[in-house]
């Protein structure tokens, strides 16, 4: 690991979708063994640094916020957002841009926003301290950017706690169940943490992967072009099984030892770390799986993981991607890579997996 610490990874499709669920693996901070030199890269305490029961309650508050309702209600404003991004992109006069600044950042980044009601957000800023926090720095090297980020949320926190409104974040501040059960600041700050830095950096590399698997594989661009309607949901699928944007998610520590895969952990808390991406090409699970195959099945595919933590934003994600695939590919019909591909510079750390850019022309 960046600091120094040693980690177990566990590989494999049926391994890993066992450790997912697996509650000897925990995800509180508490249980991280006294040698370990790591520290938790969010801010606040948040669903993906708690176990049941306090898991169990945080997860219940956002869910009952966190609506099919709310997100399917969001479709038409992300179709005008990719619209008008689009719009910018393809004014350009010299017809080449780097989609990731102009699409992949943007849209993500401007729909939580959306989302939480946070309009005004400082983009720039934000941006490169979110990067600092998923990237492959040590805890001492994050700091600053840490650090800016968390007052950068308290701040907005306050702000909202002031302003109210219809909002995700408003109803989070406000949110009460029948106990009367509501969040503390350090709860609400890993929400907000959460939700602004986990919903827009995997979604990010959702779009840029698709777009660069699609570029490099025209016979299934092809054929995604000539069958949106029957094609387009089994893309985004594919996209998440073949170069899923998370390739080991966040930290999860041993409580007490087990056998994995014919292999014993230790308890004591030691470092585990589940290889997402390697589940997803696990030839057991799935047929010649380094193929990129959007007329595949890839269902059971562990991209937005299982089990407990499963991710909350997946039919956001989903979204997204397939409205921003489908537009981008019927406004840009000769739509083409601008560079090698393996001159492409990807993002560094284990947890995210996307290019840093990148070059397309049309
Ligand atoms: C393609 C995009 C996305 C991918 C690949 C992805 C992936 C994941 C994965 C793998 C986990 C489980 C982590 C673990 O078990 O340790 C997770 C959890 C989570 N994700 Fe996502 N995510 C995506 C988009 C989003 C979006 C858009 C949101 C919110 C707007 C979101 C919110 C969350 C939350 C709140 C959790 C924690 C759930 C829990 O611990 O109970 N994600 N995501």
């Amino acid at each position: 690991m960046p600091e120094g610490a040693e980690a177990w990874l566990v590989v494999g499709h049926e391994e890993s979708r066992a450790a997912l669920a697996d509650p000897r693996l925990s995800k509180e901070w508490a249980s991280a063994g006294a040698h370990l030199p790591v520290k938790a890269i969010a801010s606040g305490r948040s669903l993906l640094s708690s176990d049941p029961p306090d898991h169990t309650r945080l997860r219940a508050l956002l869910t009952r916020e966190f609506t099919p309702r709310r997100v399917a209600a969001l479709a038409p404003r992300v179709q005008r957002m990719t619209d008008a991004l689009l719009d910018t992109m393809l004014a350009s006069s010299d017809r080449r841009a780097d989609l990731v600044d102009a699409l992949s950042f943007p849209l993500p980044l401007g729909v939580i926003c959306e989302l939480l009601g946070v309009p005004g957000l400082d983009r720039e800023p934000f941006r490169r301290w979110s990067n600092a926090a998923v990237s492959g720095l040590t805890a001492e090297e994050r700091e600053p950017a840490t650090a800016s980020m968390r007052a950068y949320l308290t701040r907005l926190i306050a702000d909202k706690r002031e302003s109210g409104g219809d909002d995700l974040l408003s109803a989070l501040i406000r949110t009460s169940d029948e106990d009367g059960d509501r969040l503390s600041g350090h709860e609400l700050l890993g929400m907000a943490w959460i939700l602004l830095v986990a919903g827009h950096e995997t979604t990010v590399n959702l779009i840029s992967n698709g777009v660069l698997a699609l570029l490099t594989h025209p016979g299934q661009l092809a054929a995604l072009r000539a069958d949106f309607d029957g094609l387009l949901d089994r893309t985004v699928e594919e996209v998440l099984r073949y170069e899923g944007p998370v390739e080991t998610p966040t930290y999860r520590f041993t409580t007490e030892p087990f056998d994995i895969g014919g292999t014993t952990l230790p308890g004591g808390g030691e470092l585990v770390l589940i290889a997402l991406a390697d589940a997803n090409r696990d030839p057991r699970r799935f047929d010649d799986p380094a193929r990129f195959d959007i007329h595949r099945d890839p269902r059971g595919h562990l991209a937005f993981g299982h089990g407990i933590h499963y991710c909350l934003g997946a039919p956001l994600a989903r979204l997204e991607a397939r409205i921003v695939l489908r537009s981008l590919l019927e406004r840009c019909p000769d739509l083409a890579l601008d560079t090698a591909p393996d001159r492409l510079d990807w993002r560094t750390g284990m947890l995210i997996r996307g290019p840093e850019r990148l070059p397309v022309r049309w």
